[in-house]
C-alpha cells in the first residue's frame, strides 16, 4: 500500500524546514543530491558527445543540450545551497550511489559511450527518462523550490525526448535495425534500472512527504510502454529484461 501524502504540492519552501519533522530534510535532501548528480553526469555525457561523436550535423543540438543538461544541475544545486548544502558535500553523499546499478546510465554516458549510437541510447536512458521521473514525480513535489526547478527542466527534457524519438527513426535508416536492436539490449536494462529499486524505504518516505508522487516501478512501467510503441512503429524489438531489479537482459 503506498502511504498517504502528508504535505501538498508545493506546500513547503526552504524557510518551514525548520518547523516541520526533521526526517523531511534528510529525504529532501538525498532527493536533490541524486537529481543534482543525474542532471550533472547527463551534462557530462553531452559534453563527451561533443566531442566524441563524429555526426557534424549533431553538433547544435549536443551543444544546446549540453548547455541545458547543464542548467538543470545548476538549478537543482542551487536548490540545495539554499538549504545549506554545498554542491561538494551533496556530491559526497553520492560515492557510493553512483556505483549502484540506478546510476548506471548515466555514468555510462558521461564516462564510456562512444559513436552515434550510444548517443542515441544516452537520450533515451535520460531524457525518456527524466521526462517521466520529473513530469510524474517532481512537477508536483511539495517542495515548492523542487517543483518550480521541474517546470522549468520539464520543457526542454521534452525537446531532448523528441530529439530522442526522432534519431531512433533516423538510426534504424542509417544502421538497419540489427545494430539499433543490439543497442537496445544493451540500454535498457540501463535505462530502466535508472528509476532505482521498487518498494524501497527511501521511495516510501518520498511518497509520504509529497517528494514523489509514484513509486519507481510504476514509473519504469510507463516509460517501457512509451518506448515499446517508438519500437513498434520502427519494427525495432524491446529486449525482454529480467523481472528482479536490478534488471538484465534476459
Ligand atoms: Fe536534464
Ligand atoms: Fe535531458
Amino acid at each position: 500500500m503506498p502511504p498517504r501524502r502528508e504535505y501538498p504540492p508545493r506546500s513547503v519552501t526552504a524557510a518551514d524546514l525548520g518547523g516541520i519533522d526533521p526526517n523531511y530534510r534528510r529525504v529532501l535532501t538525498r532527493l536533490l543530491a541524486a537529481h543534482a548528480m543525474a542532471e550533472k553526469l547527463t551534462a557530462l555525457g553531452y559534453q563527451r558527445a561533443i566531442e566524441t561523436v563524429e555526426n557534424a550535423a549533431l553538433r547544435p543540438v549536443l551543444e544546446k543540450t549540453f548547455h541545458e543538461e547543464h542548467k538543470h544541475a545548476r538549478l537543482i544545486y542551487s536548490a540545495l545551497e539554499e538549504i545549506g548544502v554545498s554542491e561538494k558535500q551533496a556530491d559526497r553523499t553520492m560515492i557510493t550511489v553512483v556505483r549502484a546499478p540506478s546510476f548506471e546510465a548515466p555514468m555510462h554516458f558521461a564516462q564510456q559511450a562512444r559513436g552515434e549510437l550510444d548517443l542515441l541510447m544516452a537520450s533515451i536512458a535520460l531524457d525518456a527518462t527524466g521526462l517521466v521521473m520529473i513530469g510524474v514525480n517532481y512537477r508536483d513535489s511539495s517542495y515548492a523550490p523542487h517543483a518550480a526547478a521541474a517546470e522549468i527542466i520539464l520543457e526542454e527534457e521534452a525537446d531532448h525526448d523528441v530529439f530522442a524519438a526522432e534519431q531512433l527513426g533516423r538510426a534504424v535508416e542509417r544502421f538497419g535495425p540489427e545494430p539499433v536492436n543490439a543497442a537496445l539490449r544493451e540500454w535498457m536494462p540501463r535505462a530502466v534500472n535508472f528509476f532505482g529499486p521498487p518498494g524501497s524505504g527511501f521511495t516510501f518516505d518520498c511518497i509520504r512527504y509529497g517528494l514523489k508522487s509514484r513509486d519507481n516501478q510504476e514509473l519504469a512501467d510507463l516509460f517501457l510502454a512509451m518506448i515499446e510503441k517508438r519500437c513498434d512503429q520502427l519494427g525495432l524489438e524491446l529486449p525482454e529484461l529480467t523481472k528482479e531489479y536490478p534488471h538484465a537482459a534476459a
